[in-house]
C-alpha cells in the first residue's frame, strides 16, 4: 500500500497513512517518512497497536534511543500519566503543562520525541505543537538582529507545578544555557529556541529587557497561527522534532486516566 501524507494544519503536522508499524519499514517508506518529518515537524500515525519493541523499531529509523535520566529505572520508556503505576517508570503529571522543548534544561536535549497513546480522556489533554521555524520567519529584521548571539538559561525543577513559571531558580535543579536562535542541521532553517516553561532569562541583557524579549517570543510561539493542536485517540503514535517544535499539554479531568508511552531519540549534533 502506498504511503499518503496529509497536512494537519497550516502551522505544522502531517498524518501518515498506509503504514503498519508492526512490520519493518521498507527503505522507500523510511525515506518518505524522514522527508515528511523534516517538511512537517510533527508526524501522526493513527490506529497503530504497538508493543514497546515496535515503537522502539520506529524510533530507530530516526536515530539512537535516548535512555531515561532517572536512576530509579533502566527502562527506555517513560509513561506520562496521571495515575501512578509502581510497575512502570511513570512521570505523574496532572493537567496542564506549559510550552517546552523536552530536556532543554540539559546540555544535550533529545533530537526527537515520540508519544504513543494507550488510554486518553474523552475530553481535554490535547497536546499542542508550535512551529518555531515559522516563529523565526515571522520576526522582523530588527528582532532577528536583536536575538543574534543571545543565549537563554533553561531550567526545570521536577518538583514544581508545570503550569506556572518558577519565581526562583534552585541552583541544584537541572539547568543549561542555549542559543536563542537555533539552526536545524538538516533543513538549515532557523528557529526560536526558548519556551515559557523552562526559559528563565536572556543572559546578555538586564532583567527588564529579558522579560520583554521572552514575553514577546512566548506569545508568538503560542499564537494559534503557529500551533497544531492534537486531539488524542487511543493507539496514536506521534513523533516530533524537538529541535524546532515546542509542545504543551492542555488541561484535562484528573479523574480520567491518561496514559502515554514516551520514547526519545538522541541528538548527534550539539545545539549550538
Ligand atoms: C510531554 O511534555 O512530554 C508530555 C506531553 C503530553 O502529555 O501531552
Amino acid at each position: 500500500m502506498a504511503i499518503t501524507i496529509e497536512k494537519l494544519s497550516d502551522a505544522a503536522g502531517a498524518a501518515i497513512s498506509g503504514l503498519d508499524l508492526t512490520n519493518p519499514l521498507s527503505s522507500e517508506d523510511t525515506d518518505a517518512l524522514t522527508k515528511a518529518w523534516h517538511d512537517h515537524m510533527v508526524l501522526l500515525l493513527r490506529g497503530q497497536e504497538l508493543t514497546e519493541d515496535e515503537q522502539e523499531r520506529f524510533c530507530r529509523v530516526f536515530g539512537e534511543i535516548a535512555g531515561l535520566k532517572s536512576t530509579k529505572s533502566d527502562s527506555k520508556f517513560l509513561f506520562v500519566t496521571n495515575k501512578e503505576d509502581p510497575k512502570l517508570a511513570t512521570a505523574v503529571q496532572l493537567g496542564e503543562m506549559m510550552f517546552h522543548y523536552d530536556q532543554a534544561y540539559s546540555e544535550h536535549p533529545c533530537k526527537a520525541s515520540t508519544l504513543y497513546s494507550i488510554e486518553v480522556p474523552d475530553v481535554g489533554g490535547n497536546t499542542c505543537f508550535a512551529n518555531c521555524c515559522a516563529v523565526y520567519d515571522q520576526l522582523n529584521d530588527d528582532w532577528k538582529e536583536r536575538l543574534e548571539n543571545k543565549t537563554a538559561l533553561n531550567y526545570f525543577n521536577y518538583d514544581t507545578n508545570p503550569s506556572l513559571r518558577p519565581d526562583e531558580v534552585d541552583p541544584n535543579a537541572p539547568q543549561f544555557s542555549h542559543p536563542v536562535i537555533r539552526t536545524h542541521p538538516v533543513t538549515g532553517r532557523k528557529s526560536i529556541y526558548v519556551n515559557r516553561l523552562m526559559s528563565i532569562r536572556i543572559n546578555e541583557v538586564d532583567r527588564e529587557e529579558s522579560d520583554e524579549i521572552l514575553d514577546y517570543l512566548f506569545d508568538l510561539i503560542e499564537s494559534p497561527q503557529n500551533v497544531y493542536e492534537h486531539v488524542w485517540q487511543a493507539h496514536d503514535l506521534v513523533l516530533w522534532d524537538n529541535r524546532c517544535t515546542a509542545h504543551a499539554r492542555k488541561h484535562y479531568d484528573p479523574e480520567k486516566r491518561r496514559l502515554l508511552r514516551r520514547m526519545t531519540i538522541l541528538d548527534e549534533n550539539p545545539v549550538a
